[in-house]
């Protein structure tokens, strides 16, 4: 089917947007614009589509004028059966001019084929993450994007986010911040209520035992704070390289490496623990690991210190244990040259973008604009980081693993390690990414050679001098 790929509606979309971004979601997390549906040998172009993790929740149309309700309708419809023709997305939006009409698809089992019902509540209300959640909550759990129990969670937490002051990152923080404090930082001496509120039901929990539920609910709480909040690239999101990892690509990826009792785990740039926190999950669930013999071999790494402290707060939530109980996470900068080197499994998403040049260390000499070399130096520090025979799984973008100016990197990396697999992503998984990733994965070869110099070997011609 031949389809026009129209431009979202110029007037309208900043309507839809304003809407979406008071509602606390969060563009190129939650929300995306003109996504591709693949339907038959056709595409269709949906204006925008929003999401929770990669599971489609709402397709938005974006009409001129008020007389297109209709067609909007028509199209919205289209494109939401298009996406799953078994269980089609189930929430319309068409804003048409000044108008809005949403529609709400109706349980399947009452008739053949897919009807969509008006919904006579504005999108203001209906998109509330609460009113969003209770009246879709089926369809989340049938397309496994969250348990019962974790939409509860996410609830009772948003709840009391939303009201918190400050931006969306300043809320973050504070959230971090009640929880873990940060080294050398006093307690406030009282605490808004919303945060009281949140504090509470994240350390009862640590009380009654391992709860990954609430562990992945703060994890979607914080999805904001891996967004810029400000546009141009003098932010530390960008700087650094922040971006949330989907979870179902860090499944692929701790499925892969597949973690044994008593192994090692490090994730060198840990963000939010997504990795650390599956590990666990996984050990527990298939090995009945004990929390604590868990929380002694994880390693979490990262340069930005309430990352690090929140990937602390989801692992404690999640084995259910005291936050001061995870000794070995810490705030550390992973282009140093490594102190340790025998971790039997790394697993890591490395921030993309240009090396911020303060965090160089200090002999190096970097042509720091060349693409994609943050990810290189962190594909050569998690080699020299895993033992030999270790596994390694890394996402990372595919002009490292195919572009001529990473050859030299790439026959550095086979003489030090055995590809076992390189698995392509879809390009939507990573909405601030350009580039196509992959993930990779490896094993340490016996006979790597050590040495400081390795860094150099492996990006010989692409940097000049390095530690
Ligand atoms: C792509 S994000 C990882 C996201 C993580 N997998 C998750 O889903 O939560 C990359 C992380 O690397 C961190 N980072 C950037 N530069 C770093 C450095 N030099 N050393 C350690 N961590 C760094 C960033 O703060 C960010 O949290």
């Amino acid at each position: 089917m031949a389809v026009r790929r129209s431009k979202p509606e110029s007037r309208v979309m900043p309507r839809v947007r304003r809407t979406l971004t008071e509602l606390g979601y969060v563009e190129g997390v939650d929300f995306l614009y003109e996504v591709e549906i693949r339907y038959g040998t056709g595409r269709l172009y949906a204006d925008a589509v929003l999401y929770d993790g990669d599971v489609p929740l709402a397709v938005i149309e974006a009409e001129g004028h008020a007389s297109a309700l209709r067609t909007g309708f028509e199209e919205a419809r289209l494109k939401a059966v298009a996406f799953h023709p078994e269980d089609p997305v189930p929430l319309l939006w068409v804003a048409a001019g000044k108008q809005n009409q949403c529609y709400l698809a109706q349980s399947p089992e009452h008739q053949l084929g897919v009807r969509y019902a008006p919904v006579e509540v504005p999108p203001e209300r209906l998109f509330h993450p609460d009113a969003l959640l209770a009246s879709i909550q089926a369809y989340l759990q049938r397309q496994g994007a969250a348990s019962g129990a974790e939409l509860r969670y996410r609830e009772q937490l948003y709840q009391a986010f939303h009201q918190l002051a400050g931006d969306a990152h300043q809320r973050c923080q504070q959230v971090v911040n009640a929880l873990t404090p940060a080294p050398g930082a006093k307690p406030p001496r009282r605490q808004p209520k919303p945060l009281k509120a949140i504090t509470q039901l994240l350390t009862s929990a640590t009380r009654s035992g391992s709860n990954f539920e609430l562990a992945y609910a703060l994890r979607w709480l914080m999805r904001p704070y891996f967004r810029p909040a400000t546009k141009g690239k003098q932010n530390p999101v960008r700087q650094l390289g922040r971006y949330l990892t989907p979870m179902e690509v860090i499944r692929l990826v701790v499925d892969a490496v597949d973690p044994q009792p008593n192994e090692t785990v490090l994730d060198l740039a840990c963000g939010t623990g997504g990795f650390l926190l599956q590990t666990a999950r996984r050990l527990i669930e298939r090995h009945s690991t004990s929390p604590q013999a868990i929380a002694a071999n994880l390693y979490g790494y990262d340069y930005d210190s309430t990352c690090v402290r929140l990937a602390q707060a989801s692992l404690a939530l999640g084995l259910g244990i005291e936050f001061s109980n995870l000794p070995h996470m810490r705030q550390w900068n992973s282009l140093q040259p490594p102190s340790a080197d025998a971790f039997d499994i790394v697993i890591s998403n490395p921030p993309a973008g240009e090396i911020p040049q303060e965090m160089l260390p200090e002999n190096w000499e970097l042509p720091i604009a060349v693409p994609n070399l943050y990810e290189a130096v962190f594909l050569v520090r998690a080699v020299q980081l895993a033992r030999a025979g270790g596994r390694i799984g890394l996402i990372l973008p595919e002009g490292l693993l195919a572009g001529a100016r990473f050859r030299r990197l790439r026959q550095w990396l086979v003489e030090q390690a055995h590809v076992r697999k390189v698995i392509s992503l879809p390009r939507r998984l990573f909405p601030f990414t350009p580039s196509k990733m992959s993930a990779i994965l490896m094993e340490k070869r016996s006979d790597s050679s050590r040495g400081r110099g390795a860094l150099f070997a492996a990006l010989e011609g692409t940097i000049s001098a390095v530690g």
